[in-house]
C-alpha cells in the first residue's frame, strides 16, 4: 500500500478497500492532515464544496479549468451526447430519426419546448414564426451601410445586437429582468428571432452581391422562404426554390440547430447571465459560433481544401498537419471521439444536392482527405475524426453559396437551440451571473513610480512612423502656422 492509500485507509477504509457503496469522493487534504467527504451527483462533485477544504492559512481551494475541459456548468435537458459512442439526441429523439423524419420548424418546437408538436400546434408555430418573417424596417440602414465585402457573420452579429435597439420595451436594461418570466413573453422574441433571422441573412447576401433585397413571402415554408429572398430576381414571376435543395437545406438545417454546451451555447447562457437582452446574447453566441475553431471551420474546410488543390497534394498536408504547421480542419471535437453522427449523415445529402446542380469536385479531396486521415496514426490516436463541418461547406459549394456564408448558414439553425438554452437558463432555478474565478499570478501591490523616475521595464520599440498622407497633411499643418 502507498502512502496516499495508506492516508486513505485510516481515514476511509471501507473505499480504501473497495467496499464502500456510497456515491462521495474522500479527500485527505495533505497540508492539514484533514479530511473531508465530497457527494457525488449525477456524476460530478460541487466545486463549491472544495472552498471547504482549507490550506493552513485559511485560502479555500479551488478548480482550475482552463477550457472547461471537466466542468459541468449546468443542468439542461436538451440534448444529449455520448461522445465515445458518436450518440446525439434532442430531447432524447436520435438525430438519426429527426434528420430521416422532421422539418427544421419541427425540431425547432421540439429544442424549445421539450415535446414534439401536435400537427395543431405546429401549425401555430409555424403560422406565429412565419408572421415575424419580415425584421423591423429600422434595420435596413444598417444592412445597407455596410461594405460589399463585409463578411456576413460580422453583419449578422452586428445586426442581431441592432435589433436590441427596436425592443426597450422588452429589455431587462429598461424594465428588468423580470419582464422574461413570462412564458408568453419569451416565446414572443422565439418567434421574432427565428422569423427574421432567414431575412437578415439573405438581405445580406443580396447585399453583397448588389442585388435588391427581396421582402420575404409568409405562405411559402421556412426553408423555401430562405432560398426565395436569396435568390428570387425581379424578372422572375412564382420563383420557388428546387424541392430537392430544399429538403437538403432542411435536413442540414435539423444538424446544425444543438449541440449542447458548445462555445457558442456557453457563451449565450453567460451572457444571459447578466441579464443583458435576448438580441444582445444572441449577438455574443454569434460571435462565438463565428470562429474556425467552432463554425467558422465549415468556412475554413473550404478554404483548406481550395489551398491543397489536388488528390496529390494530400500527402504533404498530411505531413504539414503532423508537423503542426497545419491544421486538418473539420476534423477534432471536443466531445466526439468517434465519428460525429452529424458528419455521416451530411455525408449522405452531397449525393442528392450533385443530382441536381453537379458533382462538386472537391469533394474527391475531401473523400481521399478523409481516407488517408482515418489511416493514420496520428490521427487514429488522437481519436480525431471527421465533425459536422468536413462536408457541408462542399455542399454549400456545390449549391453556389458563397464560402463566407457558410457560418450563416450555420447560425440559422442554431439560433434555436440557442434560444432553447436562453429559455431554460431564464427559468434555471440556479440562473445566477456567471463569473469564474482566477489565480492571480502577477505582481504584488507596488507604489505609483512619476514617469521622470521610470526605467523603460516594457520591452517594446514603440515607433511613431508618419505614413506619406500624414506627412503631406502634418506639413501642410505646419506650414499653415508657421
Ligand atoms: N488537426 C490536427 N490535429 C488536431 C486537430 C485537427 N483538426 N484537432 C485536434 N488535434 C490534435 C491536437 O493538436 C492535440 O494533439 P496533442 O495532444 O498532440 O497536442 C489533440 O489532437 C487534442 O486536441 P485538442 O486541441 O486538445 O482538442 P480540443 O478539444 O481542445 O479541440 C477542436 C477541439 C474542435 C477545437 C479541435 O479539434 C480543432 O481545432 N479542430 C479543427 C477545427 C474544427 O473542425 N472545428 C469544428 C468543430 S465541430 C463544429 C462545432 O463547432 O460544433
Amino acid at each position: 500500500m502507498d502512502r496516499l492509500n495508506k492516508v486513505n485507509y485510516q481515514f476511509a477504509p471501507a473505499a480504501a478497500a473497495g467496499g464502500s457503496k456510497k456515491d462521495s469522493l474522500s479527500v485527505v487534504d495533505n497540508r492539514t492532515g484533514k479530511s473531508y467527504e465530497l457527494p457525488i451527483k449525477d456524476g460530478a462533485i460541487n466545486a463549491t464544496d472544495l472552498a471547504k477544504i482549507k490550506s493552513p492559512a485559511g485560502a479555500v481551494t479551488r478548480s482550475y479549468d482552463p477550457a472547461y475541459m471537466n466542468t459541468v456548468n449546468c443542468i439542461s435537458r436538451i440534448s444529449f451526447i455520448n461522445g465515445e459512442k458518436g450518440i446525439l439526441e434532442y430531447r432524447g429523439y436520435p438525430i438519426e430519426q429527426l434528420a430521416g423524419k422532421s422539418t427544421f420548424l419541427e425540431v425547432a418546437f421540439l429544442l424549445v419546448h421539450g415535446e414534439l408538436p401536435t400537427s395543431k400546434q405546429l401549425a401555430t408555430f409555424s403560422k406565429k414564426v412565419m408572421k415575424n418573417s419580415a425584421y423591423h424596417h429600422g434595420l435596413e440602414p444598417f444592412i445597407k451601410a455596410f461594405r460589399h465585402d463585409a463578411h456576413p457573420m460580422a453583419m449578422m452579429s452586428t445586426l442581431m445586437a441592432a435589433l436590441s435597439s427596436f425592443y426597450p420595451e422588452a429589455n431587462p436594461a429598461y424594465v428588468g429582468a423580470g419582464i422574461y418570466n413570462s412564458r408568453q413573453e419569451r416565446n414572443k422574441h422565439i418567434y421574432r428571432v427565428l422569423g427574421c433571422a432567414p431575412a437578415i441573412a439573405a438581405a445580406c447576401y443580396r447585399h453583397r452581391i448588389g442585388k435588391p433585397i427581396n421582402p420575404p413571402k409568409e405562405d411559402l415554408g421556412y426553408i423555401e422562404n430562405f432560398l426565395y429572398m436569396m435568390d428570387a430576381d425581379p424578372s422572375d414571376k412564382d420563383y420557388r426554390p428546387h424541392p430537392k435543395i430544399v429538403n437538403a437545406i432542411e435536413i442540414l438545417f435539423i444538424l446544425h440547430a444543438e449541440h449542447e454546451l458548445n462555445c457558442s451555447t456557453a457563451a449565450i447562457r453567460h451572457m444571459t447571465s447578466s441579464q443583458a437582452d435576448v438580441y444582445t446574447s444572441l449577438a455574443g453566441a454569434v460571435t462565438a459560433l463565428y470562429g474556425p475553431r467552432h463554425g467558422g471551420a465549415n468556412e475554413a474546410v473550404l478554404r483548406m481544401l481550395d489551398s491543397i488543390g489536388s488528390v496529390d497534394n494530400i500527402p504533404q498536408f498530411i505531413q504539414d498537419v503532423k508537423n503542426r504547421k497545419k491544421v486538418l480542419m473539420g476534423f477534432g471535437h471536443r466531445v466526439y471521439k468517434n465519428y460525429d453522427p452529424r458528419a455521416k449523415l451530411v455525408r449522405t445529402i452531397a449525393d442528392d444536392v450533385f443530382s441536381i446542380v453537379g458533382r462538386e469536385p472537391m469533394i474527391e479531396i475531401a473523400m481521399e482527405l478523409e481516407r488517408i486521415a482515418l489511416s493514420d496514426e496520428y490521427f487514429v490516436k488522437r481519436k480525431l475524426y471527421p465533425n459536422v463541418d468536413f462536408y457541408s461547406g462542399v455542399i454549400y459549394k456545390a449549391l453556389g453559396i458563397p464560402t463566407e456564408m457558410f457560418t450563416i448558414m450555420f447560425t440559422l439553425p442554431r439560433l434555436s437551440g440557442w434560444l432553447a438554452h436562453w429559455d431554460e437558463f431564464v427559468e434555471d432555478p440556479e440562473n445566477k451571473i456567471v463569473r469564474p474565478r482566477q489565480i492571480y499570478k502577477g505582481y504584488k501591490r507596488r507604489d505609483y513610480v512619476p514617469a521622470v523616475e521610470r526605467r523603460q521595464l516594457v520591452d517594446q520599440e514603440l515607433k511613431y512612423v508618419i505614413d506619406s498622407k500624414d506627412a503631406r497633411r502634418e506639413a501642410s499643418l505646419k506650414e499653415a502656422r508657421a
